[in-house]
């Protein structure tokens, strides 16, 4: 990569927060950003402070670049900060989940009703014997048995590792074993659009390929249940018959006949909390560790700021636990804060393509925090469905997983958030464990695409390949490698059992400062533009170009819903521009409007950036967690051997991107 990269395509669009949103903000004093700055162990102090403690840290921060310790000393419980101190306070008869299941059956838990049925919980799960830094696996839908799974193991200091419920057979038995779990957590199944997944079937398939360290299986019953209520419902593919004796239990048979007083283990401030595992391109999935008190500080302070959360709201966030949205933004975050919010299992267009904003109509939300790749799906189906549904209730929305193009971030705000609602576009990791790049709703202009500045207490900065902070020695604006050079308490421990790689992946290609892996921009106004992995950052005649920037200038197109781009070996440009591109429901690919299309690109950003090839797809290959397989659609434009693809969502896409452009080569 050359020094650093081209900023190319210009956004000039502002938006303020209203008058009216700013004068209700948790907090709209700018001066935030200079005392957190100046002092940020003591702005993190003030978030721990807000925590309830068995016993106060005795030092802030223990710091050996890469391995930080935060509050040391201190004694604390992750499960009480969520749940119990809210009933301690008499706030018992707030709602905690207002949940829908996908066949449309509803469930709302108080949060003493957490607090009664997440200590039944972690009594059945000392009875499977599990206890203190034991690591159990959890295998659910997205609902209150997933939330109810990770509060319980906190609670008795089970280290919880959540696997996304629709994973293989094979991923699962390869994390299980990886940490050596003893116990997994899951169900006879759950709804995926009309279909039944059968959980328990998979984790029966992934014991029978080896898990030596499992004990128990704990099986909730959601399918059969909601099934023989439901009439017409998918029949469940599971039953009572099916489980082994010994060393399957159903929930029902276990948790139900526990007392439901359970003390919350008092954990070191630094005793593990959760494992998550990502998988990189390349290589076996790396669990990344989080500890406790940190942890809890990150997200609860992000929470609360970036989120505005009050007491009269209504949040949803619909990312599932399997990923560390669902960890930091449904659980712990939020419901440190004693946050009401809605848990949804299922699919956006089932039984319609409106079913989001029925459930935001429904139950009053008044936060939604969401992803790009969503927001995109939402466009290409059309405007009818929101503007169908009554969304008066929301008042800040937020994005989180990929960079968002301008065109996704404007209709966002127009067609969702009714022109009314701040959007907070939040960079972060699962490895950073909560928000690191966002706007503070209540004090930060914002502007479409731009995830604008550093959390207070962060410090981000952009380097070039070298390791010069390119901020220093260039000045603003300019674009190159992000990187984090201050530890923030909720950052990951390492991964589990790699201290190598996690000296190798993080902290080995700088010397002072933690690598994201991302590339990056600052603008005259030092508001961050993040612009992807570096991997996808494509080298063309010299220049480095964002793929997301020419994505972001066909979107712009208004026939084009969603794009993907690529650069393809090249022999004289190095590398040369290809796009994917899904047309907007009413429109028909042409051979005319791929050249606009072309055309447009050269526009907005310059002929530099125009793709070289260009194809129409109905599908383009996503992970489970939405981001796009660039890497695949590289293999496949330079017609290589494709690559590993058993985390793609729907590998028939690929065939038949693969067979369009096997086409035109042929
Ligand atoms: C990308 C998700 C641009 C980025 C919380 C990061 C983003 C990776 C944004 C982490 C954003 C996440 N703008 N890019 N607002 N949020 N990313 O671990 O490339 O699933 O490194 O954590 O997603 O993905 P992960």
């Amino acid at each position: 990569m050359s020094e650093t990269i081209d900023t190319l395509l210009q956004e000039n669009r502002k938006f303020a927060p209203s008058a009216e949103f700013v004068a209700q903000a948790n907090i709209n004093d700018a001066t935030i950003y200079e005392s957190a700055d100046s002092d940020w162990q003591g702005w993190w102090t003030s978030w721990a402070e807000k925590l309830d403690w068995f016993k106060k840290w005795d030092t802030v921060l223990e710091w050996e670049q890469p391995f930080a310790k935060w509050f040391t000393g201190g004694k604390i419980n992750a499960c009480f900060n969520a749940v119990d101190r809210h009933v301690l306070a008499g706030r018992g008869d707030r709602v905690a989940w207002i949940a829908e299941g996908e066949p449309g059956d509803q469930r709302v838990f108080t949060y003493a009703d957490v607090l009664t049925e997440v200590q039944k919980l972690a009594n059945a799960l000392k009875e499977l014997g599990i206890g203190k830094g034991d690591r159990v696996c959890i295998y659910l839908g997205q609902g209150p048995e997933l939330c109810l799974s990770m509060l319980a193991c906190a609670r008795i200091g089970a280290v919880h590792s959540v696997i996304f419920g629709g994973f293989s057979a094979q991923s699962i038995a390869e994390r299980v074993n990886d940490q050596g779990a003893k116990l997994i957590i899951t169900a006879d199944g759950l709804w995926r659009r009309g279909k039944v997944i059968g959980l328990k079937k998979i984790v029966d398939d992934a014991l029978d390929l080896e898990c030596p360290t499992v004990e128990h299986v704990l099986i909730h019953e959601r399918v059969g249940v909601v099934g023989h209520v439901t009439n017409g419902m998918a029949a469940p593919d599971y039953d009572r018959g099916m489980a082994i004796p010994g060393r399957d239990v159903w929930w029902d048979e276990i948790v139900e006949l526990q007392s439901a007083e359970c003390a919350c283990e008092e954990m070191d401030s630094e005793d593990l909390l959760f494992i998550l595992y990502t998988s990189g391109s390349t290589g076996k999935p790396k669990g990344i560790m989080h500890t406790t008190a940190g942890y809890l500080t990150g997200t609860s302070a992000t929470s609360k700021l970036v989120f505005d959360l009050k007491d009269s709201d209504v949040y949803w966030c619909t990312a599932d636990c399997g990923w560390i949205t669902g960890h930091s933004y449904v659980v712990y975050g939020p419901m440190a804060n004693g946050v009401t919010q809605v848990l949804y299992e299922g699919a956006p267009d089932t039984p319609d393509k409106d079913r989001f904003w029925r459930i935001i109509e429904r139950h009053g939300v008044t936060i939604l925090y969401t992803a790009p790749t969503a927001i995109r799906t939402f466009m290409k189906w059309g405007e009818e469905y929101p503007r169908g549904c009554d969304l008066s209730s929301l008042r800040l929305l937020g994005t989180v997983g990929e960079p968002i193009n301008p065109e996704a971030w404007i209709w966002y705000q127009e067609v969702i958030g009714g022109g009314r609602c701040p959007i907070v576009d939040t960079w972060w990791q699962t490895e950073t464990g909560a928000i690191m790049i966002t706007p503070l709703p209540g004090i930060v202009s914002t502007k479409p695409g731009s995830a604008t500045r550093t959390f207070p207490g962060v410090s981000a900065t952009i380097y070039d390949e070298d390791g010069n902070d390119l901020v220093k020695t260039h000045g603003i604006p300019v674009g190159g490698l992000l990187v984090l050079n201050r530890p923030w308490p909720s950052m990951l421990r390492g991964i589990w059992g790699d201290e190598e790689r996690y000296r190798q992946t993080y902290w080995s290609k700088f010397s002072d400062a933690y690598f994201a892996g991302d590339g990056a921009k600052l603008d005259e106004e030092g508001y961050f533009w993040l612009l992807g992995r570096v991997d996808d950052i494509m080298l063309v005649s010299g220049h480095n170009i964002s793929t997301m920037e020419v994505e972001s200038a066909l979107v712009d197109h208004h026939s084009v819903a969603e794009s993907a781009v690529i650069g393809k070996t090249h022999d004289v440009k190095g590398q040369s521009v290809a796009a994917f591109v899904i047309l907007k429901g009413h429109v028909s690919p042409s051979e005319e409007l791929k050249q606009e299309l072309r055309a447009h690109v050269a526009t907005k950003i310059g002929a530099l950036a125009r793709p070289d090839d260009l194809f129409f797809t109905a599908e383009l290959p996503k992970t489970r967690s939405g981001k796009i397989m660039r890497r695949l659609l590289r293999d496949i434009a330079e017609g290589r051997v494709m690559g590993d693809v058993t985390t793609l969502a729907d590998p028939g896409v690929v065939a038949a991107l693969k067979g369009q452009y096997e086409d035109k080569e042929g």
